[in-house]
């Protein structure tokens, strides 16, 4: 009944080939992703077939809708995140989010330290730079378990996935190792785009 409604699974083989990831690790990593394209479809669906059935506010209806998070946010930061790869350029210092980057954290340096701080955290989740969409500032924010966490209104302007499947093939514990190397692959043209 969401046929027309449903999400397709983006194809990010251009990624392939990339230095420092081997395919075995980014093609898990693609169909990881198709995992919650395909459930972020089926829980729209259930959802709609449960509330024409009248079964709203039934607790397995609460479940799947909390569910949605997961799903969803699970599918649009993996694209955001293959996106943000791919790149073969350092970030142009004196393009736009270089210069934001260094008007809120001080430097360009300082930034990156941050921003691998962050992404260096102990747990599973993400490294995301958010804009606020109120203020324009810029920040390094820890995603733990991706449907909690966001902050409101926030556009995510670079995303690293630091969840252990996103480099144990390649590195095994050596997350930083991993981090090192995806941000010498940063796509920072998109990165830039995102930027408002
Ligand atoms: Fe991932």
């Amino acid at each position: 009944m969401e046929v027309k409604m449903a999400y397709e699974a983006k194809d990010y083989s251009k990624l392939l080939g990339m230095e420092g990831f081997s395919d075995t690790l980014l093609n898990n990593h693609f169909t990881l992703y198709k995992g919650y394209v395909t459930n972020t479809n089926k829980s729209m669906e259930t959802l709609a077939a449960m509330l024409k059935d009248g079964k709203a506010g039934t607790p397995e209806y609460a479940e799947i809708h909390r569910r949605f998070g997961w799903e969803f946010n699970g599918m649009r930061l993996h694209e955001y995140y293959f996106e943000n790869l791919g790149g073969k350029k350092a970030l142009d210092m004196s393009g736009k989010l270089a210069k934001k980057l260094i008007a809120d954290f001080g430097s360009y340096e300082t930034w990156l330290q941050d921003f691998k701080g962050t992404a260096t955290m102990r747990g599973i989740g993400w490294a995301i730079l958010y804009q606020d969409n109120v203020s324009g500032k810029l920040f390094n924010q820890w995603i733990n378990e991706h449907d909690v966490g966001h902050p409101a209104g926030c556009i995510p302007i670079l995303i690293l996935d630091v969840f252990e499947h996103a480099f144990m093939t390649d590195y095994g514990l050596k997350r930083a190792d991993y981090i090192e190397a995806a941000l010498k692959n940063i796509n920072w043209a998109i990165a830039e785009g995102r930027l408002k």
